[in-house]
């Protein structure tokens, strides 16, 4: 089953892309230092959602507009007196149909899972405000992402579109972590 697959083939690409979450968060002293991670997270997800809502249909997914996306981030970047001008530089996988599509939206729906976990390590150094995004659905959050493998599942025909909506996943975490890396380079001159 392509849920089973995906989860296996991309922990790597998470655990790589936790590590670079870990710690930007670990480094978080003040609302404006969450703010400025929260930037990261709009520039990314926000340019993804723009690439994949050609693809996520009514058809294909009806609970896609009930479902937590970047204005949440906006929301949050906004409560903690930030703003979304002038954000990082992001570079997105390519996104040609459905099952890319299904692949990337795979990786932002499944953050949420992490979500809990930051909303802990945030509310340890003292910021409890701006945490909509991280909340992800609260008690309905099994129940939506059932919702959401089950239609992931349904999407891949044979073991080629398994092996393209995984690839698209990765992409996804891997265009992720960029974004981050940007931010360790020296800066020169
Ligand atoms: C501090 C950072 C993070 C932590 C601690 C974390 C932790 C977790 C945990 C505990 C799970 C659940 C594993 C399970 O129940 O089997 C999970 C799942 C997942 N996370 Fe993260 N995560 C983090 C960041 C992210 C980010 C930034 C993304 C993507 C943008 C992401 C994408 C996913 C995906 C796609 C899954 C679903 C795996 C599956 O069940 O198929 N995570 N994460």
């Amino acid at each position: 089953m392509l849920s089973t697959t995906i989860k296996e083939a991309t922990k790597e690409a998470h655990q790589q892309l936790e590590k670079k979450v870990v710690q930007k968060l670990k480094a978080i002293r003040s609302n404006q230092d969450y703010a400025d991670l929260l930037r990261y997270f709009y520039a990314y997800f926000s340019h993804l959602e723009k690439v994949i809502a050609p693809f996520i249909t009514i058809d294909i997914l009806p609970d896609y507009a009930q479902r937590r996306n970047s204005s949440f981030l906006k929301s949050d970047i906004e409560a903690l007196g930030g703003d979304i001008n002038n954000l990082p530089e992001t570079s997105v996988p390519e996104i040609n149909n459905v099952i890319q599509a299904l692949g990337a939206l795979y990786v932002m729906e499944g953050s949420i899972m992490g979500g809990s976990i930051i909303v802990q390590m945030l509310a340890k150094g003292g910021i409890t405000e701006g945490v909509s995004f991280f909340s992800g659905y609260g008690p309905a959050t099994g129940q939506m992402w059932g919702t959401f493998i089950s239609v992931l599942n349904a999407i891949a025909a044979n073991d080629e579109e398994e092996a393209i909506a995984v690839h698209t996943a990765n992409d996804t975490f891997n265009h992720f972590a960029a974004v981050f890396a940007e931010t360790e380079q020296p800066i020169n001159g």
